[in-house]
C-alpha cells in the first residue's frame, strides 16, 4: 500500500497523513555568518548588553551565533571582542581587563578594544606579531544605557539611529533583558499580531489589560517610513479605541500604551517599549530595550521586577514582566499562558510551511514580505531599508494610542465596522503624515480629533 502525505490535512483523524518535510523558513531563521537573514541582520545596530550590569570582570555573550566577550576596560571603555583568543583559543572570559584593552589569561596577550594587539610579553621584544596579527572585534555605541553592537561589513558601518520615543529629556523607560529558548522571528511577529490581545489576553484566561481588547477590533497594516504599522480599532460603548504599534526594520518594535487611556485622547504617544528581539543563535534569542518609556518611573519590588544595579537613577533594570519569560511554574503557565508560551512553544523554529495562516495574520504575511525584502536587497548587494535612518535623527515612530467619543455610533454590525475601518485609516493618515508627526503640537491638538469626528459624523 502507497501512503499518501501531504502538508494540509483535509480529514477528520488525518494526522497519520502529515508529510514529514523540514518547513523551516530557511530564509528568514538562520543568523549565521554567511545566512541571508544573519547578513542582513548584521547591516544594522543591535543591542547586545545593558551598560550598567558590566562590572570588573569581562562576560561571555552569544550573539547572531558567534561567541562574543564584552567589558568595560580601566578607562571606561567598552570593548565587544570574539571570544577565542586569536593565539591558542583560551577563552577571554577569564581574560584580565587592563587600563588600556583585556589581556588573555593564559599567555597574557593583551588587546584594545579595538582588536589591536598591543602586548605579547611572552614573544621576543621585536615580535612582529602585533603588526601582523588582530583579535577579532566589533564596535560598539552605547545610548540611554545599552550597548549596540554593530557587526556587519566595517566600510559599510551605517548612522546610529536615535528614535524619537523619548520626547521628555528626563524620561528612560526600565531597562530589560528577556531571553526565549526559541526563533527570533516568532518572537518579533507577536507585535503584529494584533488579535492574540482578545484571545490569549482578554479572553481565554481573564482579562490582563484592560476589557475593551476582548473586542475583536478592525485591522489594518501599512507601511511607513521606518518599516510598518498596525491600526486596531475597537468600539467601546460610545468610543472607539484605536491602537497602532510600529515595527522598524528589521527587528524593532515600538508598542503602544496598554492599560492608560482615559476619556478622548488624540495621538497618545507615551507608549509602554521600545524594544528589538536580536538572535543569540538560530534557537535562542533576547527581546531587550525599554518598557515605561515616559512614564516616571517608579523603583518598587512587585511582580517579579529585579534591581541591578542601576538604582541610582530612573534606569531600573527589570525583567519577568507578566507573561513575558517562563518564570512562572509550568502549572501556572498552562493556566494562565502568556506571551512567553505562546511563542516559544511554537518550537525551536517555528515552521512557517505548515502554518495556515488567516485574514487576521495579513501583519504577518507584511512583516515576513518586508523582511525578505531586506534580505535580498543585502544578497544582491543593495543597501536595505532602513538602514541609513539614524542619518537623520530623531527617528520618527508612529505608535499611538487615540480614543474619539461620537455622538452616533450605528448599531448595524457592517455599518459599524465600516465607521471603525475609517477613523482608524484617518487618524493614521494624519499620523503618517510627516508635518504632524514633527509637530509638537501632534500629541495634544484636538482640533485633529474634532476634524476627524465631523469627518465621521457627516458620513453616519
Ligand atoms: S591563548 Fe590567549 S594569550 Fe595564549
Ligand atoms: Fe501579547
Amino acid at each position: 500500500m502507497s501512503i499518501e502525505r501531504t502538508k494540509v490535512l483535509k480529514q477528520p483523524y488525518s494526522a497519520y497523513h502529515r508529510a514529514e518535510v523540514s518547513d523551516v523558513d530557511e530564509e528568514l531563521t538562520r543568523v549565521g555568518r554567511g545566512t541571508p537573514c544573519g547578513e542582513y541582520l548584521r547591516r544594522f545596530w543591535q543591542p547586545v548588553f545593558i551598560a550598567c550590569e558590566l562590572t570588573d570582570l569581562p562576560r561571555a555573550i552569544r550573539i547572531l551565533g558567534e561567541n562574543l566577550v564584552i567589558f568595560r576596560d580601566g578607562s571606561g571603555r567598552h570593548g565587544l571582542l570574539e571570544r577565542r583568543c586569536v593565539h591558542r583559543g583560551t577563552s577571554l572570559e577569564y581574560g584580565k581587563i587592563d587600563e588600556r584593552g583585556i589581556r588573555c589569561c593564559y599567555h597574557g596577550w593583551q588587546f584594545d578594544i579595538d582588536g589591536t594587539i598591543l602586548d605579547v610579553p611572552g614573544e621576543p621584544a621585536n615580535s612582529p606579531i602585533p603588526r601582523k596579527v588582530c583579535q577579532g572585534a566589533y564596535p560598539l555605541h552605547e545610548w540611554r544605557g545599552l550597548l549596540f553592537a554593530y557587526m556587519g561589513p566595517p566600510e559599510l558601518q551605517p548612522p546610529f539611529p536615535e528614535f524619537d520615543a523619548f520626547e521628555r529629556p528626563e524620561s528612560t523607560g526600565r531597562l530589560w533583558v528577556r531571553e526565549s529558548p526559541c526563533n527570533w522571528l516568532q518572537v518579533r511577529e507577536n507585535e503584529m499580531d494584533p488579535i492574540h490581545l482578545t484571545f490569549l489576553h482578554t479572553r481565554l484566561f481573564g482579562v490582563q489589560f484592560e476589557p475593551v481588547y476582548g473586542e475583536i477590533p478592525t485591522m489594518e497594516w501599512m507601511e511607513t517610513p521606518a518599516g510598518m504599522l498596525y491600526a486596531t480599532v475597537r468600539r467601546w460603548g460610545d468610543h472607539l479605541y484605536l491602537r497602532s504599534n510600529d515595527m522598524i526594520l528589521p527587528n524593532i518594535a515600538r508598542i503602544a500604551g496598554i492599560d492608560d487611556a482615559e476619556g478622548e485622547t488624540l495621538f497618545d504617544r507615551r507608549g509602554s517599549a521600545l524594544n528589538w528581539v536580536v538572535p543569540v543563535d538560530d534557537t535562542h534569542s533576547i527581546n531587550i530595550g525599554w518598557s515605561d518609556i515616559d512614564k516616571d518611573y517608579v523603583i518598587e519590588d512587585r511582580s517579579g521586577y529585579i534591581e541591578r544595579g542601576a538604582a541610582s537613577g530612573a534606569n531600573v533594570v527589570g525583567a519577568a514582566d507578566v507573561g513575558q519569560t517562563g518564570e512562572p511554574s509550568y502549572e501556572e503557565r498552562q493556566r494562565a499562558p502568556g506571551d512567553w508560551d505562546a511563542w516559544v512553544s511554537q518550537g525551536p523554529i517555528t515552521l512557517h510551511g505548515r502554518e495556515y495562516l488567516g485574514a487576521s495574520d495579513r501583519g504577518i504575511i507584511l512583516y515576513r514580505k518586508l523582511l525578505r525584502r531586506g534580505v535580498q536587497a543585502v544578497a544582491a548587494g543593495e543597501p536595505p531599508e532602513g538602514v541609513d535612518m539614524g542619518a537623520e535623527n530623531p527617528v520618527f515612530t508612529y505608535c499611538h494610542n487615540t480614543v474619539a467619543r461620537l455622538d452616533a455610533i450605528p448599531n448595524d454590525p457592517d455599518a459599524e465596522h465600516a465607521l471603525l475601518l475609517e477613523f482608524g485609516r484617518e487618524v493614521t493618515q494624519r499620523v503618517l503624515a510627516e508635518t504632524y508627526a514633527k509637530s509638537p503640537a501632534g500629541c495634544a491638538d484636538p482640533a485633529g480629533l474634532t476634524e476627524i469626528k465631523a469627518a465621521l459624523a457627516g458620513s453616519l
